[in-house]
């Protein structure tokens, strides 16, 4: 962070003598007025909801130029990672700040599969959940009682355990995900195999059973390891914002993991997937293509509360470079599947192109994002939808923990504590009960 030359001047109306703020400068993107000492020097709070205009931290990890439709990892453009690295290559790059030689890679895809298995006892834990329970309930719960299980790599402040927590979360979060399938299902839990690729051994274990061989095919783990790649992370969101907020407390990285997937559970963010594809589906079953006029039309009334799930977003006003990937992803998918006629794959496309031309679109910047074609691929896959949202969790685990991390060891870190605009009841009396 480097101090620029240009300094900001807050002045008042009312007469209060005026403050220089100090304007920093990060290395791409837009400049930040430091207002750190602002409560300090004139008694006033800044007001901001859903942080439009506020930079929480700093960071080195993901850039977005949300104008451009760019996203970064470490400075690399995610089309070159999507088509040159794997997933595992992705999470050394953001845990480590390096793309990784082959020595490096070898050493740190055997270290995350000496992690993959998870405590035998986990399974009687998940038990205690209801056949029907939301995939993410049971994530949620699952990823908080890591730290009941692992209580050797709970010290945040200590940087092995943080080395070992984030290990053990990459690896053992695709044994979860399908533990919460499978549990689904009624159908026996399938241990790791190392021997398969990250997003291979999450096939199989989703996949295989003890009684037939299964054998992975080449075009979906690809397609899978892209969908890993293309969620691994993306800067300050609101799921990663709450995991560094629920750190800051000095919290183990289990729990703030924790929070970070109750949080992307909402429809507005990771819930998005399974939102679009519900939204799709019952396009398809009222009507279809023939009924897309009638539907826009409701998403652009304000008073329908429907939105065009899988468009918008707080900062890509331009289309997600994550969406474009997805959909030739979607195209490879279903087209080795012999699925190219895909009534919900022509009906997404469909919509996407009348939403490009649309003023009330054009005008909002209202794009589709990744999720708009990340839930046909899954769909194709043979994941169930409401599943959609765990293996987005699963993918974001490694950003969630290198963005942690990088909390714990910035020396400016402290507890997040917001402030508030109070506007409820001045201090008053509690009458006796009779006189209320
Ligand atoms: N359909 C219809 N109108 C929309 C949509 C949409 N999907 N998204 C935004 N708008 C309208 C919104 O009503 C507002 O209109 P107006 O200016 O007339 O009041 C305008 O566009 C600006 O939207 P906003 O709600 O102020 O934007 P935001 O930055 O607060 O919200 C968003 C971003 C992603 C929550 C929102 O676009 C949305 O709800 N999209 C649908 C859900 C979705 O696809 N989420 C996935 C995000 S990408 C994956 C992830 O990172 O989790």
């Amino acid at each position: 962070m480097k101090l620029s030359d240009n300094k900001a001047t807050l002045s008042f109306s009312n007469g209060s003598p005026s403050i220089d703020l100090p304007v920093y400068q990060g290395s791409v993107g837009p400049d930040v007025v430091d207002i750190r000492k602002l409560y300090g020097q004139t008694g006033m709070f800044t007001y901001d909801p859903g942080f439009l205009s506020t930079a929480s931290c700093q960071s080195t990890i993901t850039y977005i130029d949300g104008d451009k439709g760019e996203l970064l990892y470490r400075g690399y453009p995610i089309e070159q990672l999507a088509t040159n690295c794997d997933f595992l290559e992705t999470c050394h790059l953001l845990l480590y700040a390096n793309l990784p030689n082959a020595a490096e890679k070898e050493d740190f895809t055997r270290r995350v599969a000496h992690h993959t298995m998870v405590n035998e006892q986990m399974q009687f834990f998940m038990r205690g959940f209801r056949r029907d329970a939301h995939p993410m309930a049971i994530m949620t719960g699952l990823v908080g009682a890591l730290s009941a299980f692992y209580h050797d790599s709970t010290d945040i402040n200590n940087p092995e355990h943080r080395e070992i927590a984030a290990l053990r979360l990459i690896a053992k979060m695709p044994t979860l995900v399908s533990m919460a399938y499978k549990y689904s299902m009624g159908q026996p839990y399938m241990y790791p195999k190392n021997n398969l690729s990250y997003a291979g051994n999450f096939l199989h274990m989703m996949f295989a059973t003890p009684c037939e061989d299964y054998s992975v095919n080449p075009v979906i783990e690809r397609a899978l390891d892209r969908i890993f790649v293309l969620h691994a992370d993306h800067e300050q969101n609101a799921s990663t914002s709450t995991v560094r907020l629920c750190g800051s407390s000095g919290t183990n990285p289990f729990a703030a993991v924790a929070a970070g997937v109750a949080c992307l559970w909402g429809p507005a963010h990771g819930g998005a997937n399974e939102a679009c594809l519900n939204m799709l589906e019952e396009i398809q079953q009222t009507g279809g293509i023939a009924k897309v006029g009638q539907f826009m039309e409701q998403v652009k009334d304000k008073n329908s509360g429907v939105k065009l799930m899988g468009f918008g977003h707080r900062v890509y006003k331009n289309y997600d470079p994550r969406a474009k990937l997805m959909q030739e992803t979607c195209k490879e998918v279903l087209t080795a599947l012999g699925l190219e006629n895909d009534p919900l794959f022509k009906l997404a496309m469909a919509l996407e192109k009348i939403a490009l031309e649309d003023d009330y679109f054009v005008s909002r910047k209202l794009y589709p994002n990744v999720d708009f074609y990340s839930g046909i691929v899954q769909r194709a896959i043979g994941i169930p939808v409401n599943m959609f949202t765990g293996v987005f969790a699963l993918a974001r685990t490694v950003g969630w923990i290198a963005q942690l991390n990088e909390m714990i060891s910035d020396p400016e870190y402290k507890i997040g504590r917001p402030r508030q605009l109070f506007s409820g009841s001045v201090k008053r009396d509690v009458l006796p009960l009779a006189q209320r």
